[in-house]
């Protein structure tokens, strides 16, 4: 039976807790037949995976850091999602591209203009008709006072997590201008509910789109 490939991304601040509710997410997916495809970003090739070691400990400027990552996602659309999507498959990335414009752009003030150029380039299609973007962004939202919490003493931080809680409210407004860029691929959820009601209202969405039973 032919299904047609499903693109889901998933964002939100660091602590956000989009984790428990991706695995969930699969899990479901699978009790419904589909085939799916986990991933995440930076990542999700071994090339891939090498590069997000380097943006993830070491200093770097943010051009280059916007090089890497996009090096990376064109590796991971190349060899991951693009042949996922053609067989069918329901992939499920843990952040996207809406990650850079957050971090790269809202976080460390990088030139938008440059990233929207890094987008084209790397997500562009050969009919030159529209950009490969996910169907459904799914954003967690929560504030970087109440993210900041629930991360203190949680692990050793990366590079990211390691960044002041203004870091954070520049990176939370970065997902609202890219959320109100392209408001109908983005579900914003409340994240600072309990874990139980943001699993609702994330299955709440999939439910409403007919793909989830
Ligand atoms: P994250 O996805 O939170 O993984 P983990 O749960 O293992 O920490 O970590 C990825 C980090 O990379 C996160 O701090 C956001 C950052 N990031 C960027 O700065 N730009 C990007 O384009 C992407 C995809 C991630």
């Amino acid at each position: 039976m032919a299904t047609t490939g499903l693109f889901i991304s998933f964002e939100g601040i660091d602590g956000a807790g989009k984790s428990t509710h991706i695995d969930a997410l699969a899990e479901a997916f699978r009790m419904t037949g589909r085939t799916v495809t986990l991933t995440r970003e930076p990542g999700g090739t071994p090339l891939a995976e090498k590069l997000r070691a380097m943006v993830l400990n070491d200093a770097m400027d943010p051009l280059t850091e916007s090089l890497l990552i996009f090096a990376g996602r064109r590796d991971h659309l190349v060899n991951i999602i693009t042949p996922a999507l053609a067989r069918g498959e329901v992939v499920l990335c843990d952040r996207f591209t809406d990650a850079t414009f957050a971090y790269q752009g809202g976080g460390r003030g990088f030139d938008l203009p440059t990233l929207q150029t890094l987008e084209q380039w790397v997500q562009g299609t050969e009919s030159g008709a529209a950009l490969i973007q996910p169907e459904l962004t799914v954003w967690f939202d929560l504030s970087p006072e109440e993210a900041a919490r629930r991360l203190a003493g949680a692990r050793l931080p990366d590079k990211f997590e390691a960044q002041p809680v203004e870091f954070f409210r520049r990176v939370a407004q970065g997902y609202a201008d890219r959320q109100k860029s392209a408001p109908r691929r983005f579900a914003r959820i409340d994240a600072s509910q309990s874990r139980e009601a943001v699993w609702a209202d994330v299955r709440h969405v999939f439910v409403a789109k007919g793909w989830l039973p």
